[in-house]
């Protein structure tokens, strides 16, 4: 549901693992995005190091992290009690902050949704991990229920907006209430949790599982603090 064109495979990354190398060690991936290199080795038994400038890459990769330490039992409970609340009667403490490309990208209605969900996550989800989880939601939905639509590096404005410049229409289709988009979004995570690939919750984890480290900043500052010759295994794109 994040639009993330430039991961790896895991099936890449095993393939590489298993064909380049026989013996499990230490692996860096230093441009890390969404973390696929960092999850897909560990699976193989290595222990991980990413560095990820983006804030987006970074937050994909930590609510990743986070649904490997749920309770499903706390997560479903947390689930239904949200379905109840209308999240635009909360006060917000701090709205979402616009820049000048976002301005105007959400009806009032969803913005107020938006702003009182985000005050709920932050003030009554007490469980941290939930906490990251269902902000995680929140972002993955953005698109959906605004006027906009990413489009390379631009976002494409729907004529509903009401800014568009230029003549020719652009109607992204569905716009979808905040409730409705968050509960899909919702029931999808839980899916793909709860799926045999996954298998988050049912998985018996070993007691000592390699660990992953996430660095969040740019390697070219980051790599020269790293330990010398600490790592087996270097997976990179760029090269
Ligand atoms: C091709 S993608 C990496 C994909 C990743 N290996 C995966 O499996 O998802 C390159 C990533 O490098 C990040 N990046 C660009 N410059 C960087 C820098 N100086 N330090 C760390 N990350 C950087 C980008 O934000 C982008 O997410």
């Amino acid at each position: 549901m994040v639009k993330y064109k430039e991961g790896f495979s895991a099936q890449m990354v095993h393939y590489l693992l298993n064909t380049l190398t026989a013996k499990r060690g230490a692996l860096l991936d230093p441009f890390s995005g969404t973390g696929t290199a960092l999850f897909a080795s560990r699976e193989l038994g290595w222990e991980a190091t990413g560095i990820e400038l983006l804030p987006v890459g970074c937050a994909i990769t930590k609510a990743r992290q986070v649904a490997e330490q749920m309770e499903l039992k706390a997560l479903q409970q947390e689930m239904k009690t949200i379905r109840d609340i209308d999240f635009s009667a909360i006060k917000p403490d701090s709205p979402i902050r616009h820049i000048a490309i976002t301005e105007g990208a959400f009806s009032q209605e969803t913005e107020d949704q938006l702003n009182g969900y985000l005050t709920y996550c932050e003030n009554r989800v007490e469980d941290p991990h939930l906490k990251t989880f269902f902000r995680f939601a929140a972002f993955c939905i953005l698109e959906r229920v605004s006027y906009t639509r990413k489009d390379g590096q631009y976002l494409r404005w729907d004529y509903r907006a009401g800014r568009s410049l230029v003549k020719s229409k652009f109607d992204k289709g569905k716009v979808y209430p905040f409730k409705e988009a968050l509960q899909l979004q919702l029931d999808l995570m839980v899916e793909d949790l709860l799926c045999d690939d996954m298998d988050l919750f049912k998985r018996k984890k070993p007691k000592k599982e390699p660990r992953i480290r996430l660095i969040q900043g740019s390697c070219l500052e980051e790599l020269c603090k790293l330990d010398d010759e600490y790592f087996d295994f270097i997976l990179t794109s760029p090269p």
